[in-house]
């Protein structure tokens, strides 16, 4: 299917969609390669929440991202790969490397007796092997789970355990500005209990010494010895599981999403091209982790199943200086370039010479994912990067959605400050009260729910699909609910306003506060928590922990010292709270329950209006609270 050019061509797809949404998307599946057809295009619904889409058909990830270039894009550049260290020179690699590179690690890991519907386990820095081994995963039909490398040793084993992964794969160490992440050591710890890990390859990429476990830990490269460059890609069943992504929740335990095979591919696919509207000589550059949806969808298989070059950065946007992001751009050419707000808000607090410094005239199109992008974040991306003449594309999305579901089409549809605006076609969000009931009204603000069910949706929570029912599906019957609150301006234009449950965001990095609270209250003078958001000027929501000590800490600071640990033990440290407040007691109902709505208002250090308080079970608590405030 031709992309989408115009406003008018925006608003045909649209209705064509919403009139026939089969017709739609067969379509769309035609521009990939199948080994079988589909047979039907959507089957099942929100109510019996057995979804497939593609049934009958069978195919490859894989090979859709590299084998179907070969004959025309195979010295096309698919891969620029940049290290964290400024005097490596960037790696480019073709169509036709990439595609021997990922045959090479399939042959790697079906000689360790990986098969069709095996778990391969991720835990790595922004290396091209990450993304070599989850092409290689699709390629044999194993099943990929990526955990970010910022994630703990405990974190780690959890995701394990609950996917029964067979086999790791990790690096000795990986490189964040300065620093080495032990990233072998880490996952050493987390195997002492994650029986199902059968073996651990290494690869290795910095060479700090790492132990090597003997009958169970293997170097990449020399298993690669006895690997073979030519290895046909499995075909697999439309529904098959393609691969399992963790995030977290309201409660304690984070969940793993399941995408499966042909929708996720039609749509990201999809997704990509409308969104971004790269011309074949364009670079696109997303700075997210692989170890996020964003990182599968948007840096990895989004733009190689178009076709197009894409760039994988190893380093932190201020490694060496502040202004690596520009050099990179400049340095490459990029036209496309994908970040999220916080990465934009930490820059634009630094000077602004790291960005007069560079001349960013290749870029074309810039975009903002991960969160609420701020006006006047929003306004300093447009003005200084952008220098007014690139739209942003603002694209909310979540990793149950696959892709994404609510934005602009760069240079096609009307880009508007802190705006997602239109939905893709084939999307239909709507807004509901809190009744549960559909907001009628063009000009409104509710809950953000999807109507209909589209390809790139998650089909379940791996091995718990009543959580998958309960979580998202059972708070408005028959509708998808995100998560997300949202306003609809009288031209239809969605603004997200962030998470209504008990979800925060932090620098990008979605956080249960369930999770958080679990984790401080493993420190043995703790009685309870909670935990609540609050607006943070760089992060976007900063963590603040409401602490019961029985006893007040003699020495508070030695005790907040060891509740940052006891988070960065057990989730890792990108959870640590920004402010720890110790109480007697927390607001609580007369049936128990934690008044978070009173917690939130004061950490957002909003007094003026505290609510009626008269329900609560220690209407004094409130006070005590007030009076500690920290900010
Ligand atoms: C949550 C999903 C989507 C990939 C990265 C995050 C928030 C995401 C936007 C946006 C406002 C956004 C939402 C959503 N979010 N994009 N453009 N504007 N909010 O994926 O970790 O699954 O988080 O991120 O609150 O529910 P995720």
């Amino acid at each position: 299917m031709e992309p989408i050019r115009s406003y008018q061509e925006y608003l045909n797809h649209y209705e064509e969609a919403q009139a026939n949404p089969t017709g739609y998307w067969d379509k769309v599946a035609r521009d990939l390669e199948w080994f079988r057809p589909w047979k039907r295009v959507c089957t099942g619904d929100f109510s019996d929440l057995n979804i497939k889409w593609f049934e009958g058909g069978t195919t490859n990830l894989s090979s859709n991202c590299l084998d179907r270039h070969l004959k025309n894009k195979g010295k096309k550049t698919a891969l620029i790969y940049v290290s964290n260290n400024p005097k490596e020179p960037p790696q480019k690699i073709t169509y036709s490397e990439l595609q021997q590179k990922v045959c090479r690690m399939a042959s790697v890991f079906s000689n360790l007796g990986i098969k069709k519907g095996d778990v391969i386990c991720f835990y790595m820095g922004m290396v091209p092997e990450l993304m070599i081994g989850i092409l290689a995963a699709t390629r044999i039909g194993a099943i990929h789970s990526v955990v970010f490398g910022g994630f703990s040793a405990q974190s780690l084993s959890g995701r394990i355990q609950d996917c029964q992964a067979k086999l790791l794969v990790t690096n000795d160490g990986g490189y964040r500005g300065d620093k080495i992440i032990a990233l072998k050591e880490v996952a050493d710890e987390a195997l002492k209990d994650c029986p199902s890990i059968q073996t651990v390859v290494v690869h290795r990429r910095t060479k700090n010494a790492v132990k090597m476990q003997d009958g169970r830990d293997l170097w990449l490269h020399d298993l690669e010895t006895t690997a073979t460059t030519v290895f046909p890609a499995t075909p697999m069943e439309a529904e098959d599981p393609l691969f399992i992504l963790y995030t977290s929740g309201s409660t304690g335990k984070p969940k793993g999403l399941l995408h499966t095979t042909a929708g996720y591919m039609v749509y990201a696919y999809h997704t990509f091209r409308n969104v971004f509207q790269m011309s074949e000589e364009d670079i696109f550059w997303c700075t997210a982790d692989i170890g996020w949806v964003t990182g599968h969808t948007y840096l990895t298989y989004g733009p190689l199943l178009n076709g197009n070059t894409t760039v994988m950065y190893e380093g932190i946007p201020v490694y060496p200086d502040a202004g690596r992001f520009w050099q990179i751009i400049d340095q490459l050419q990029v036209t496309h370039f994908y970040t999220a707000p916080t990465a934009i808000r930490a820059l634009q607090a630094t000077d602004l010479s790291f960005v007069t410094k560079c001349k960013l005239d290749s870029l074309k199109v810039l975009g903002s994912v991960g969160e609420p992008i701020n006006e006047e974040a929003w306004s300093w991306y447009n003005t200084h990067i952008g220098k007014g003449r690139c739209p942003i594309v603002d694209t909310w999305w979540q990793t149950e959605t696959g892709g994404i579901m609510i934005s602009p089409l760069a240079h096609v549809t009307e880009c508007i400050p802190a705006h997602a605006t239109h939905p893709l076609p084939g999307i239909t969000p709507i807004l509901v009260n809190s009744s549960g009931k559909e907001i009628m009204e063009t000009e409104a603000e509710g809950n953000l729910c999807i109507k209909n069910p589209w390809p790139g949706m998650a089909r379940t929570i791996w091995g718990d699909h009543d959580r998958f029912r309960k979580t998202y599906f059972e708070t408005y019957k028959g509708l998808y609910f995100t998560g997300d609150g949202a306003r609809r301006d009288a031209k239809g234009n969605y603004r997200i306003t962030g998470r209504v449950d008990d979800v925060i965001n932090v620098s990008g990095h979605r956080l249960g506060t369930a999770e958080i609270e679990d984790a401080i209250n493993t420190h043995p003078d703790v009685v309870e928590s909670a935990v609540v958001g609050y607006p943070h000027k760089i992060k976007g929501q900063g963590i603040y922990v409401f602490c019961i000590c029985p006893q007040a800490p003699n020495n508070p600071e030695q005790v907040k010292k060891e509740l940052m640990a006891a988070v960065t033990k057990v989730i890792g440290p990108i959870a640590k709270p920004d402010l720890i407040q110790f109480v007697t007691g927390l607001p609580k109902t007369r049936s128990g329950k934690i008044m978070r709505r009173i917690l939130r208002k004061v950490a957002e250090g909003d007094l003026s209006n505290m609510g009626d308080n008269s329900t609560l079970l220690n209407p004094d608590i409130v006070d005590e609270i007030v009076k500690g405030k920290l900010s």
